[in-house]
């Protein structure tokens, strides 16, 4: 049990004994994958056979690692797909393409071309990272009093639904970077949606606790009830309309969806059943796309979105609160966990000031959340020994829980690099699945605030989150791309809601500050806090895999004598992926021919974890 993947003399914490079996692993699967996979995606992203039937099967490692290119997504069969292109010569960003579009297909419970994301992309030529939003905004005939009369259906239902942004931002981040053919990356998806999927474990059980809201939706009933019961892990599920919906759009470009067939009939099904989206509203969608936002964290430079993410600045923020202490072992052992869970809770006083920059004056939220002295000022408000009922924490608005969403990580032969996280907010997202398109539609309205919203906190709901026509609502939504002196060290991301942040800021911290290995940072048990309740909740588990994480009683002794109120969750809160650049074998490129880039840019060992939590594997070039 000695530590080849805990590094540094990291030995006393060792939570995670499987990322031990799981190196060795991973090296068999280069070599496996390499091998069965040459260069064509289909084969076994197809004959679903190895997948959820024996167990042992090409993607059946959490953990990859490859000096070419490496793709870690929710779905191994998803992550394989964006392999296989780049495989192909893509860009990282056609990786991402396709990649987005398979998710869409066998995850649609969490994400699709009905929702919409954040986009993080670092070019290895010109070391610009830039940031796309392509989030989903709210429609013209929405209003800030639209749900007076029927809070609900802000979060469940055809008002939920805002403008899907999905297939926008695929297509800006393509026209800008993409070397394949648009057509040629949506062939994949395409088959999985007409030709069927096999349901994976993870979407078993979220489909199977969602039994009433598929019965409920004759669309969604369609593609997960076919005849009347909830389909099961390992069954065949297919969606041949959505896959008509991807044809068209493949073939005709984005229009299809906002200005043409696809967009009209989705418009004719939410409106049928009650909604409010135009065809107005499609043509009109925008997507933003800005320098990403550049903070230093623990030595490092992160690259992430701007508000209405505040996943850069709430990162910014716990990070600086550390940095105050002056103390290189501030984030260790128990204490570093009830400091961290201090500083969450500081930090969600602090974020419900954020919203769309583009509807709000959010600048003294966005300026304190980055400042170092008031992150000063906080540290010295949080006391080593004790932790506070809420009101200590100076928070003015109610807190609001927005859920979610999928992540995936790519890293293509040359460095280019994607952080993307894409989401149809809750799991099927409105509860509506259109039944002429195949589309499951977001439920994105639910991540505005409104006036009427007085939660179980009494509190007042945040003005700088109101609903306005053209507007999106605060995000959790963290993708991350982590590089210092110009070099790719790492990308990052999570899907889970409110507790995306605490998840990504403890794997960065695991792996950044503490020394873990990237398996362990990723798989050790979280805790998370979101300020209200006043609650810290700590993952005791068992992973999809069979891993068990479990926050040890002692920690939780530890974190019981400061006061905290502590409860075990036995699911999984959020679910982080992230890849890895090592330099410490660095791999002299031009020797092998591949003489790519004109900057003196390193190209090291690529290492691809997927959380375990869920069943996602990462897959190599
Ligand atoms: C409120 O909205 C929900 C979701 O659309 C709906 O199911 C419910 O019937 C509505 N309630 C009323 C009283 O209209
Ligand atoms: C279209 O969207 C833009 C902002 O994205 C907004 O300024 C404009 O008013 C919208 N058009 C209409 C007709 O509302
Ligand atoms: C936004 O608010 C800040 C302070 O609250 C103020 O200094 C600034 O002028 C405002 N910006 C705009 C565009 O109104
Ligand atoms: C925390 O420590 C301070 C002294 O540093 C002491 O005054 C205080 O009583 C302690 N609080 C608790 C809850 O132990
Ligand atoms: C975790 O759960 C197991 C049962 O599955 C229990 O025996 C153990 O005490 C729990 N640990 C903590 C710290 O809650």
């Amino acid at each position: 049990m000695d530590s080849p993947l805990l590094r540094r003399g990291e030995s006393a914490d060792k939570r995670c004994c499987r990322g031990l079996i799981f190196l060795p692993l991973g090296i068999l699967a280069i070599t496996v994958v390499g091998h069965i996979l040459g260069g064509s995606i289909n084969d076994s992203v197809f004959n679903g056979e190895n997948k959820y039937s024996d167990g042992i099967g090409t993607y059946n490692s959490e953990i990859v690692e490859s000096e070419k290119g490496v793709v870690a997504a929710d779905d191994g069969r998803c992550s394989e797909i964006g392999a296989s292109v780049l495989r192909k010569g893509g860009h990282a960003v056609d990786a991402a393409v396709a990649t987005a579009l398979c998710l869409g297909v066998v995850c649609s419970m969490w994400s699709g071309i009905g929702g919409g994301g954040f986009m993080v992309v670092r070019s290895a030529s010109t070391l610009q990272a830039i940031a796309i939003d392509f989030r989903e905004t709210a429609p013209l005939a929405a209003s800030q009093d639209m749900y007076e009369a029927n809070l609900t259906a802000k979060d469940i239902g055809p008002l939920s639904i805002a403008v899907p942004g999905e297939i926008a931002g695929l297509h800006e981040a393509w026209l800008r970077y993409g070397r394949l053919a648009w057509k040629s990356l949506f062939e994949p998806a395409i088959k999985l949606a007409k030709d069927g999927f096999v349901i994976s474990p993870y979407l078993g059980q979220s489909l199977v606790s969602s039994t009433e809201m598929i019965l409920h939706d004759p669309g969604l009933r369609q593609v997960f009830a076919p005849n009347g019961n909830i389909l099961q892990v390992g069954d065949t599920c297919y969606n041949v309309e959505l896959g008509k919906s991807l044809e068209a759009v493949a073939n005709q470009g984005p229009q299809a969806f906002y200005n043409g067939v696809v967009g009209e009939k989705l418009v004719k099904d939410v409106r049928a059943v009650g909604g409010i989206l135009t065809m107005e509203d499609l043509r009109n969608y925008t997507v933003e796309i800005t320098e990403a936002m550049t903070i230093e964290a623990m030595g490092y430079t992160v690259h992430g979105m701007p508000p209405p993410s505040s996943g850069t600045l709430g990162l910014a923020m716990v990070m600086n609160i550390f940095k105050s202490y002056n103390d290189p072992d501030a984030t260790k052992g128990n204490l570093g966990v009830h400091r961290l869970i201090e500083a969450l809770k500081h930090m969600y006083a602090e974020r419900m000031n954020l919203g769309d920059p583009r509807f709000a004056n959010i600048s003294n939220a966005v300026s304190n959340m980055l400042s170092l002295s008031f992150a000063k000022k906080i540290q010295e408000k949080i006391v080593d020994n004790t932790t506070f009922p809420s009101d200590y924490y100076q928070y003015r608005w109610s807190q609001l829980r927005d859920h979610g969403t999928s992540h995936f990580c790519i890293v293509d032969a040359e460095r280019n690099a994607v952080s993307l996280t894409t989401t149809v907010n809750g799991h099927l997202g409105a509860g509506i699945l259109s039944p002429s398109t195949g589309i499951v539609l977001n439920n994105e309205m639910g991540d505005f605030s409104t006036p009427t919203n007085i939660s179980p906190d009494k509190l007042p709901p945040a003005p700088t989150n109101f609903v306005q026509p053209n507007k999106r609502p605060l995000s959790s939504m963290t993708p991350i791309i982590v590089t210092k002196d110009d070099r790719l060290i790492a990308v990052m991301g999570g899907s889970g809601g409110m507790k995306i942040l605490p998840a990504v800021i403890q794997v960065f911290l695991n792996y950044f500050s503490l020394g873990f290995q990237p398996f362990s940072a990723v798989e050790r048990s979280r805790v998370y806090h979101q300020l209200i309740p006043n609650v810290v909740k700590y993952e005791n588990l068992t992973c999809i895999n069979g891993d068990h994480v479990e926050f040890s009683a002692k920690e939780k002794q530890f974190l019981e004598d400061r006061g905290h109120q502590v409860v075990a969750m036995d699911a999984a809160g959020a679910i982080v992926q992230l890849v890895v650049q090592n330099f410490e074998d660095a791999i002299d490129i031009g020797r092998k021919g591949g003489k790519i880039s004109n900057n003196q840019q390193d190209f090291g060992l690529l290492t691809a974890v997927c959380d375990p939590r869920k069943n996602g594997n990462p897959a190599v070039v």
